[in-house]
């Protein structure tokens, strides 16, 4: 297993959808575990396939750490076939470093997907898992959490991330 380079805002995967993943074999199996090991590395609860640059319809999440019973689960073209109620709560990503805002999500999904194995998983959730796999499938989207948020923290948050990424831009010779 390897620790791969975490994708941050503004890259540009980021905001690309992913294709579905047509055949489940070695290759897919080991990006899974590799992303588990960054997940865990980082630390996060969750991790999209395009955070570690690569545009395939794959997550990994665990949501013990909030979430009693919540275990490791690798999701391969994950969809939400149900959604309903809402619910509110502060969230953040691995992707845009210290950073945080407070996401609109659905309390309660069902979901439907593939195993690392190929073999069809569907579960339902209203726990914090819920909203991890919401923020995932987000990612596959290329949609991340801040596009979530009002116009005006939008705004806020993007002018902040701006200044940053030019403070890191090296120095021109
Ligand atoms: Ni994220």
């Amino acid at each position: 297993m390897a620790i791969l380079e975490i994708k941050e805002y503004p890259d540009p995967i980021l905001k690309q959808k992913a294709k579905p993943v047509e055949q489940i074999d070695d290759s897919i199996r080991r990006l899974l575990d590799d992303m588990v090991e960054t997940m865990y590395a980082a630390p996060g609860v969750g991790l999209a396939a395009p955070q570690v640059g690569v545009s395939l319809r794959v997550i990994v999440v665990d949501a013990s750490p909030k979430d009693e019973g919540a275990k490791l689960m690798k999701l391969i073209n994950p969809v939400i076939t149900h959604s309903e109620g809402s619910t509110s709560d502060e969230e953040g990503c691995l992707s845009i470093p210290e950073i945080s805002g407070e996401v609109v999500r659905a309390k309660k999904i069902s979901v439907e997907a593939l195993d690392e194995n190929g073999k069809p998983v569907s579960f339902t959730t209203d726990t914090f898992l819920a909203r991890v796999i919401q923020h995932e499938i987000d990612h596959l989207n290329g949609i991340l959490f801040i596009d979530r948020l009002s116009r005006l923290k939008q705004d806020l948050i993007k002018r902040k991330l701006k200044k940053r990424a030019k403070k890191e831009e090296p120095e021109k010779l």
